[in-house]
C-alpha cells in the first residue's frame, strides 16, 4: 500500500488577446517565417492591461475544480509556479487562496522559472505522501509579457501568457506502476549558468522590474542535452520504460528543442502534446495548459502514462511521471 497524488480536475485560462506573428513585422526586424521555423510559434496570448497573474490562476483554478466537481474549501493547499507575481509579495498563492473563497488550508509559491511546474508538482506530491495536504491545486500562471523587452527580435516573439491547474488528491495505491497518480519526480538545478537566462531587475538589486535577457543559442543546446536525461531518470524511478510512455507532455518552448527531445527518447511525435505554436512559451504555465488542452483534444485519457518534462531559468530542470 501506498499514497499515490492522483489527477482529479484539469483548467486553463488564456487572455482573451491572440498577437500572430506577423503584429512583430510592424515593430522588428523579423518575419513570421523566422518565428515559425526557428521555434515552432505561430501565435500567443497577452494579458490584458490590469489582467494579472492571480487573475488568471483563479479562472484556471476554478475550471479545475469544476471537472472534480470541488469547491474551494474541498482542497487543503495551493501551489503556484510563477516568476512573474502580482506583487512582490504576498505570494500570487495566497491572493489565489482568497479569490477563490478558500478560507482554510495553505498557499504557496514555488519559483523554478519555466521548470516551475514540475518543481510545484514534486512539492505537492511530497506533501501528499507525507500526509500533510490530502488535496493540493497545482497551478501554473504566467504574465511574462510585463518582463519583455519589446526591442529584442530574440527573445520577445517567443513569450505568452496564461495559467494552467492541476488537482491532485490522495488515494490509496499498490506502489506499482500501473497505479494512478505521481510515480516519480527528478528535478535538478545548477546555479552556475544564471547568465543564460534571467531577469536584470529585482528586489535587493536594482528594485526594478526588470526584462528577461536569454543566451537563446547556449539554453537550446542544454535543452536538448538534459531534457532527455531527466525524463529518463524519472522513468527510471517510476519503473517503467520510454516504450510505454502515451503521451511526452514538454514544457512548450520551442518545437525543435520538443521534437529532438522526443526523438532521444525514442517516442513518436504522435506521442507528444504540442502546444506551442498557439500558446508560445507560457514558462511555469506550459505544461498545465499542454495538459488541460491534450485532455480538451481527446489525447490524453484516464490510465494513460505521462512524462512531464521542462527546462528554464537557473538553470533548474526536472521530469515528472504521471499516470492520468
Ligand atoms: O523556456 C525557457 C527555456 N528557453 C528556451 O528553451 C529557448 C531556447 N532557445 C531557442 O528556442 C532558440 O535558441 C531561439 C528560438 C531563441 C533562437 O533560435 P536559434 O536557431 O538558436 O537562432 P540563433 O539565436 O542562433 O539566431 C540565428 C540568427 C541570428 O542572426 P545571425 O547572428 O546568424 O546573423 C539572430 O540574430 O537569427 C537572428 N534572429 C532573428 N531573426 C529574425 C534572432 N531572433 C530573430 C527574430 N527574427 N525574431
Amino acid at each position: 500500500m501506498m499514497i499515490r497524488a492522483v489527477p482529479i480536475g484539469i483548467g486553463h485560462y488564456l487572455p482573451t488577446r491572440v498577437v500572430a506573428n506577423a503584429e512583430f513585422e510592424k515593430t522588428l526586424d523579423t518575419t513570421d517565417e523566422w518565428i515559425r521555423d526557428r521555434s515552432g510559434i505561430e501565435r500567443r496570448h497577452f494579458a490584458a492591461d490590469g489582467e494579472t497573474t492571480s487573475q488568471m490562476a483563479i479562472a484556471a483554478a476554478r475550471a479545475a475544480l469544476d471537472m472534480a466537481g470541488l469547491t474551494a474549501n474541498d482542497i487543503d493547499a495551493i501551489i503556484v509556479a510563477t516568476s512573474t507575481p502580482d506583487l512582490t509579495f504576498p505570494s500570487c498563492a495566497t491572493m489565489v487562496q482568497a479569490g477563490l473563497g478558500m478560507e482554510r488550508g495553505f498557499a504557496f509559491d514555488v519559483q523554478a522559472v519555466c521548470a516551475g511546474f514540475v518543481f510545484a508538482l514534486a512539492n505537492a506530491n511530497a506533501l501528499i505522501i507525507a500526509g500533510q495536504a490530502r488535496r493540493v491545486m497545482v497551478i501554473g500562471a504566467e504574465t511574462f509579457s510585463r518582463i519583455m523587452d519589446w526591442t529584442d527580435r530574440g527573445t520577445c516573439v517567443l513569450f505568452g501568457d496564461g495559467a494552467g491547474a492541476l488537482l491532485l488528491e490522495a488515494q490509496d495505491g499498490t506502489g506499482q506502476s500501473d497505479d494512478r497518480g505521481i510515480l516519480s519526480t527528478d528535478l535538478n538545478s545548477d546555479g552556475r549558468y544564471r547568465d543564460l537566462l534571467y531577469v536584470d531587475g529585482g528586489v535587493s538589486s536594482s528594485q526594478t522590474t526588470g526584462v528577461l535577457r536569454m543566451e537563446g543559442r547556449e539554453v537550446f543546446r542544454h535543452a536538448v542535452e538534459k531534457l532527455a536525461e531527466t525524463a529518463h531518470r524519472a522513468l527510471d524511478r517510476a519503473g517503467v520504460g520510454a516504450d510505454a510512455v502515451d503521451w511526452i507532455v514538454p514544457h512548450q518552448a520551442n518545437l525543435r528543442i520538443i521534437t529532438r527531445t522526443a526523438q532521444k527518447m525514442g517516442v513518436g511525435m504522435d506521442r507528444v502534446v504540442v502546444t506551442v505554436q498557439d500558446h508560445g512559451n507560457t514558462s511555469a504555465a506550459s505544461i498545465p495548459l499542454a495538459l488541460s488542452v491534450g485532455v480538451g483534444r481527446g489525447q490524453i485519457k484516464r490510465g494513460d502514462l505521462l512524462v512531464c518534462e521542462a527546462i528554464g531559468g537557473g538553470l533548474a530542470w526536472g521530469a515528472v511521471v504521471i499516470r492520468w
